[in-house]
């Protein structure tokens, strides 16, 4: 079995849900509390052993290539004024030199259309896929648990989560052989299905590991849902030739893709800040009795 090594970042969608916000910067700069999407999926791949890096970008993303370069000259000013603490939070921004390429998704043709795009990159060997407007709060980071997963099963292995019914046609759907209640059979993936015809409620977040051979059958271009080219179609037609678990991570993911799920987002992850902490409940107790 080949070692995980690999990771796609996605980052060429438009973001309408947050225009105007996501006008000329992206998505995935947005933050959650002092650190942009794209830097905790980053730092949570570097967690589960990734080296490699291909951020599938757009036009007017260039911020996100930035973010991961040197700053000359914010880091010389911080140095020269004694502003160590200032420059130790920039750590976390610093990549291997020559780990992490971009590649251009012209048009955003759908979720499937940007991972062919990463072809090159991804090659002969298996790689993660993390979307960074998926955040997960949890012990162990999300991709580690899927890449304990993977090493155990070998295969493909996506992360799920149970949500209400009435919410199946927001995602990519499962359907479920065995099940030892952790890790999932999957015998078939919906994108998108309606709640009455969803195959089940049990549905795949942004975190994926996944067989090159998938790129193959997203080169057929099938548009699926919404007119997209979809990954999950591609994955589905990877079922009954490969392994293919879904795994219940340990964890609570919280969709910053979405308003709501943005700002619970900051409420967790600002509980988590020792310094922060006091205030936010403070507030979170007076706006309660509002
Ligand atoms: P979303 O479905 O959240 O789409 O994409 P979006 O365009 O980012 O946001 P909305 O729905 O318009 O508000 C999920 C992930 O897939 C990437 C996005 O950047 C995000 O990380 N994506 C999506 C692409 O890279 N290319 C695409 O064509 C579509």
């Amino acid at each position: 079995m080949k070692p995980l090594r690999k990771a796609v970042l996605p980052v060429a969608g438009l973001g309408t849900r947050f225009l105007p916000a996501t006008k000329a910067v992206a998505k995935e700069m947005l933050p959650v509390v002092d650190k942009p999407l794209i830097q905790y999926a980053v730092e949570e791949a570097r967690a589960a052993g990734i080296e490699q890096f291909c951020m599938v970008t757009g036009r007017g993303k260039t911020a996100l290539v930035e973010h991961f370069d040197i700053a000359f000259e914010l880091e010389d000013t911080l140095r020269a004024r004694g502003k160590h603490d200032a420059l130790a939070l920039l750590e976390g921004t610093q990549v291997e030199p020559g780990s992490m390429v971009t590649v251009r998704q012209q048009v955003p043709l759908g979720l499937g259309h940007a991972i062919w795009c990463a072809r090159a990159f991804i090659g002969d060997d298996p790689f993660a896929i993390l979307l960074p407007d998926d955040l997960v709060l949890s012990e162990t980071p999300c991709l580690k648990q899927l890449a304990d997963a993977y090493t155990e099963t070998g295969g493909n292995v996506v992360a799920v989560t149970e949500v209400p019914r009435a919410h199946t046609n927001r995602y990519g759907i499962l359907e479920i052989g065995r099940d030892d209640g952790r890790l999932v059979e999957v015998k078939g993936l919906v994108e998108k299905p309606l709640p009455d015809e969803a195959p089940s409620n049990l549905s795949i977040i942004g975190r994926y590991v996944l067989m090159p051979q998938v790129i193959a059958e997203l080169s057929r271009m099938d548009r699926g849902a919404g007119g997209e080219v979809q990954l999950t179609d591609g994955m589905a037609r990877l079922i009954g030739r490969q392994p293919f678990h879904g795994l219940r991570y340990e964890g609570r993911r919280f969709d910053c893709g979405d308003k709501a799920g943005f700002l619970e987002a900051q409420i967790a992850f600002a509980l988590k800040h020792k310094d922060l902490a006091p205030a936010v409940r403070a507030f979170l107790r007076r706006y309660a009795n509002d």
